[in-house]
């Protein structure tokens, strides 16, 4: 009886890890942010993620606020655990992300005003991160969010105010001396719909570059609303590209509500979703990745990457305080018309 259920277990597993993922259907890695915690609970998601994807970045396990909690100490734990994930299930692991201002560990704020020591911690935190995982995190998100939420301006946080500017080329020096072969992005949401935004960053990659700062790649997190136009997204994309660096579209979901960019800002239009939403959101699905495989040259393809794949965990339900649907499978681990429209993007 025991072996009876024990071959059906792996005869379960031997046919699902056998089936087609989205993996299968692309020129370019397909991910997922996860959480390993999550996983272990959650077999179910695991095991599909597995099936879809071949790349993974920690949903929060490898931000700053995880490793570098307390004072003098480095907690690699959850990074290394990310590290064995990848290995055990043949993932590309990115790492996300090394400065970033919604992740800065309190401790931090008793040396905010002081330069010399907040440059002294960036560099041993990103020397000794980085160096650790030479070879083991494909690339990084060295810089996340450098701008203002909206408009064409810097962020003022506590890295831009202590260093000015060239906190963002310290920290991609530090990366590229601890691992010169790593990818290194600077990444940031609504650069896709918000154009003067993306042109402030655009400047600002003109400027790394003419520095001669080692940056590699350009992260859209894009967070999408079912009503950004295709033609706004396929602009900035396209300008993306024009910089030559690696264009990672690195946390996408698309939202049907809307939201003011805070925690817990949401702006509930629908209640509920109808066949007509779901279809219209497999559409979309289908238009980014057609715009992302017609606009960026396969040369600078990094990868799509959800920002959790299914609605049973993704983030925006609870940190904007909303009911939406925005990713491809739903909370039953079902695809939705949304897979398909992807799948189809992908030319299949
Ligand atoms: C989010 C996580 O998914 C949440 O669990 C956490 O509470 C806040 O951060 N942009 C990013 C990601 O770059 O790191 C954020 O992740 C989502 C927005």
């Amino acid at each position: 009886m025991k072996h009876n259920i024990l071959l059906l277990i792996t005869l379960f597993s031997i046919s699902l890890s056998a089936q087609k993922g989205l993996k299968d259907y692309a020129d370019f890695p397909i991910g997922s942010a996860i959480s390993t915690w999550g996983y272990n609970r959650d077999t179910v998601s695991r095991d599909i993620h597995v099936r879809e994807f071949n790349s993974i970045t920690a949903n929060n396990q490898m931000k700053m606020a995880s490793i570098a909690r307390e004072k003098g100490v480095y907690n690699f734990d959850p990074a290394d655990q990310m590290v064995a994930f990848a290995e055990k299930y043949n993932q590309r692991l990115f790492g996300h992300a090394l400065v970033w201002h919604s992740s800065t560990p309190a401790w931090l704020s008793e040396i905010e005003n002081n330069p010399v020591a907040l440059d002294s911690f960036m560099r041993d935190y990103i020397h000794k991160y980085v160096g650790r995982y030479k070879g083991k995190v494909d690339g990084w998100d060295v810089v996340n969010e450098a701008m203002n939420t909206a408009g064409p301006g810097w962020r003022e946080t506590i890295w831009y105010k202590a260093l000015g500017k060239e906190y963002v080329a310290k920290a991609l020096r530090y990366a590229h001396e601890a691992d010169p072969d790593a990818v290194l992005f600077v990444n940031d949401f609504n650069t896709e719909r918000d154009t003067a935004k993306l042109h402030e960053t655009l400047r600002m990659i003109k400027w790394l570059q003419s520095e001669k700062v080692p940056i590699s790649g350009l992260g859209f997190q894009m967070h999408l609303r079912m009503d950004i136009p295709n033609e706004t997204i396929e602009y900035a994309l396209k300008k993306g590209a024009e910089t030559g660096l690696m264009i990672h579209l690195s946390e996408v979901d698309i939202i049907f509500n809307t939201h003011d960019d805070t925690q817990g800002g949401g702006k509930q239009l629908y209640d509920d979703i109808t066949p007509e939403m779901l279809a219209a959101q497999g559409k979309k699905y289908e238009d980014i990745v057609r715009i992302y495989r017609k606009v960026v040259p396969k040369s600078q393809q990094y990868g799509i990457t959800f920002w959790g794949y299914s609605d049973r965990s993704s983030w925006i339900n609870g940190f904007f305080k909303l009911k939406d649907w925005p990713t491809i499978y739903d909370a039953n681990m079902q695809p939705k018309p949304a897979y398909e429209g992807f799948k189809r993007g992908l030319g299949k």
